[in-house]
């Protein structure tokens, strides 16, 4: 709920808390609304919680996409309402240099995670197909930025080197990712929804590959800076911990349709991105000390006590 603060206001906004894998719950809330679409962002997106808990994931993302979309079969007449889904690069599985995912990239999803987002992807094009339903997809890379659970790896390190806990390196920190400024991702999925086209498939990269290792560094001489701590004090927590098991190497995509067809393009360099980032964490406290208390605590340890 403190990510909706700035909009608690707004006129157009309401919140209802619901659970997609609630059917009954759907009904009542589409007899209740006229939607004029649905831009569906609700899923399970933690890779290392998939690991440790897949059957939540199928519940969530597969089941969870598949009953909203029954509810829209079933509830909207006409079929105009356009039925976005936001999925992820991580269907594509681990690329080789120099190699891009396209749209076209066949799937090969490799996480339990992963393996749900390709399964709710298919299901939202087999409604299309066989019901109709005017629909969209989208497969974003790796998001960072401000308000996002620390339990993804950015807002982890800059909380970690903040309290100078250590800070966990996969492996040997080796892992590409291309990593998209929420802000870019947020105005790609307005473009798509209103602009795009019924029935197709967008990729949205950040254009800014790079090794886990290398990232963490950046962040670690951000934090430096702006804690005014000696200079390689943060980058002293960096440890070396186990590996993700099944560990996908490389994520790289080609956004080159949504950059030519809808006219998007990112405009935060990382540097900037994460610039941003750390300011908004450091002057965020309160924020990030809920989040990281009570069930965070839990998990943290369950994660990274025995790495
Ligand atoms: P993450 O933020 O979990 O995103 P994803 O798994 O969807 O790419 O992780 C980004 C990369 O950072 C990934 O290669 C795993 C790695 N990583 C670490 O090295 N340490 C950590 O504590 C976490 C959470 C991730």
């Amino acid at each position: 709920m403190e990510n909706l603060k700035d909009v608690e206001n707004s006129p157009n906004y309401t919140f209802v808390k619901g659970d997609i894998e609630d059917v009954d719950f759907l009904s009542a809330l589409f007899q209740s609304h006229q939607f004029e679409g649905i831009i569906h962002l609700a899923a399970e997106s933690h890779v290392d919680r998939s690991i440790t808990n897949p059957l939540a994931f199928i519940r969530t993302n597969v089941l969870g996409t598949v009953n909203l979309l029954d509810a829209a079969v079933k509830h909207w007449k006409g079929n105009t309402q356009r039925f976005y889904h936001i999925s992820t690069d991580e269907v594509f599985g681990s690329i080789e240099e120099p190699g891009l995912f396209t749209e076209n990239t066949p799937y090969d999803p490799k996480s339990p995670y992963s393996a749900s987002k390709a399964s709710s992807d298919h299901f939202v094009r087999a409604y299309h197909n066989t019901y109709d339903l005017p629909i969209l997809i989208s497969n974003c890379s790796n998001n960072y930025g401000p308000c996002q659970f620390p339990e993804k790896l950015v807002p982890l390190c800059i909380n970690n080197i903040k309290e100078s806990s250590p800070v966990p390196v996969y492996g040997q920190g080796l892992n590409i990712r291309d990593w998209l400024y929420v802000e870019d991702h947020a105005a790609a999925i307005d473009l798509i929804y209103h602009k795009g086209l019924v029935g197709e498939t967008y990729n949205i990269g950040g254009g800014s590959p790079c090794k886990n290792i290398d990232l963490v560094r950046s962040i670690c001489r951000i934090m430096d800076e702006k804690l005014n701590r000696p200079i390689g004090q943060s980058e002293s927590l960096i440890t070396f911990v186990k590996d993700r098991a099944g560990h996908d190497l490389r994520y790289a995509i080609d956004s080159k349709k949504i950059i030519e067809d809808l006219k998007w393009q990112t405009t935060t360099t990382l540097e900037e991105g994460l610039r941003t980032t750390v300011a908004w964490y450091l002057e965020n406290d309160s924020w990030l000390d809920h989040v990281t208390s009570g069930h965070y605590k839990n998990y943290y340890h369950l994660q990274y006590n025995k790495r």
